[in-house]
């Protein structure tokens, strides 16, 4: 399997380390814009070889995707990530370019791949990169959920002092504060979150997990990628591996939950074929509700990047 990771940048260089030592694919190209980035931290994974003891060949290249012809899977972490007072829609300008140029290439060298994106805006980036490959919706999907998961599974983990293996939880709608954590599908090896915990501290972890990606920000002064990278990475194994995971996986949303043509996480089958089945759950009356508000503010912001492509094309 091949699998190519564009950007070399903190989540790229994460994403293809995890999947070099977890010997998820047996070549990894990493590319960036930046002259010897990928090159470098390619050459660096490479070198981690004889000391972690795995064989996947990691190579990198500035902006040569000749060198990614054929990749089974690509994933898309170029662009800017967020600075301390940002929203990860003010970086739609700027990543909008980034990911419709790379789309291209990547769609020009490896028309079979699985797409999976993960620059910010997420929801909105994954739109773009469907609409300019072409692709099938259940190959062009964005990676969010997994990591929003993870945050609140860590957190309730922390909080009970148990481990985070046995935490199984999902989390709906955009990558942003506007998610839908659902303690109502949230459990510890089966047993409902309700009964370990009061509605008090779940409900301050439920506020922590929406702001999640801003914590970080703040503390480091730009976002987080160990997390990232390796949600990236389970998405590529579930692929590679065809292993048919459930994951929270971004999509466009065809008439599932009452919703036609927004990109959203929602919990799908991952496997060999990309989206394999998106799982509609039952939601209540609250939930609908949540899911709604997110869906307004993608589309929005799916709107204004189709303001700025009309304006484009009209320039
Ligand atoms: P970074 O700045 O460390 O790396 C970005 C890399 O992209 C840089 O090396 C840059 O040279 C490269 N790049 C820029 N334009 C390019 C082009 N046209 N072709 C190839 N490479 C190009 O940023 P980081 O922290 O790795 O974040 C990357 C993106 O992922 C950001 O947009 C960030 O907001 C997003 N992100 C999304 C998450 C999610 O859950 N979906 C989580 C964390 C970050
Ligand atoms: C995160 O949630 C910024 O989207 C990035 O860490």
């Amino acid at each position: 399997m091949k699998v190519t990771v564009v950007g070399a940048g903190n989540v790229g260089a994460t994403c293809a380390d995890v999947l070099a030592y977890k010997e998820i694919a047996n070549e990894i190209v990493l590319v960036d814009i930046k002259d010897g980035i990928a090159q470098g931290k390619a050459l660096d994974i490479w070198q981690k070889a004889p000391i972690d003891l795995y064989d996947s060949r990691t190579v990198g290249v500035t902006a040569d995707y000749a060198r990614t012809e054929g990749s089974d899977v690509v994933v898309i972490t170029s662009g800017l990530p967020r600075k301390p007072g940002m929203s990860r829609d003010d970086l739609i300008a700027v990543n909008a370019d980034i990911v419709t140029s790379v789309t291209e290439n990547i769609v020009k060298y490896s028309p079979k791949a699985i797409i999976i994106v993960v620059s910010n805006p997420l929801d909105v980036m994954t739109y773009a990169a469907h609409l300019v490959s072409g692709f099938p919706r259940e190959r062009v999907i964005g990676m969010a959920g997994i990591l929003d998961t993870a945050r609140y599974r860590a957190f309730l983990a922390e909080a009970l002092n148990l481990s985070p293996k046995d935490i199984q939880a999902m989390i709906l709608g955009g990558h942003g504060d506007t998610m839908v954590p659902l303690p109502r599908y949230t459990t510890v090896s089966g047993i409902p979150i309700t009964e370990l915990i009061d509605s008090e501290r779940l409900n301050a972890i439920v506020e922590r997990t929406k702001v999640g990606g801003g914590e970080l920000v703040k503390l480091m002064g730009t976002s987080a990628w160990y997390a990232p990278g390796s949600a990236a990475a389970q998405m590529v194994e579930a692929i590679v591996r065809d292993q048919k995971r459930v994951f929270p996986v971004c999509i466009k949303l065809e008439g599932e939950y009452g919703i036609n043509g927004t990109y959203l996480g929602v919990p799908v089958v991952l496997g060999k074929a990309g989206v394999e089945r998106v799982i509609e759950l039952k939601l209540d009356a609250a939930e609908t509700n949540s899911l709604e508000v997110s869906r307004g503010h993608v589309q929005e912001v799916m709107n204004a990047f189709d303001n700025m492509r009309k304006a484009k094309a009209t320039a």
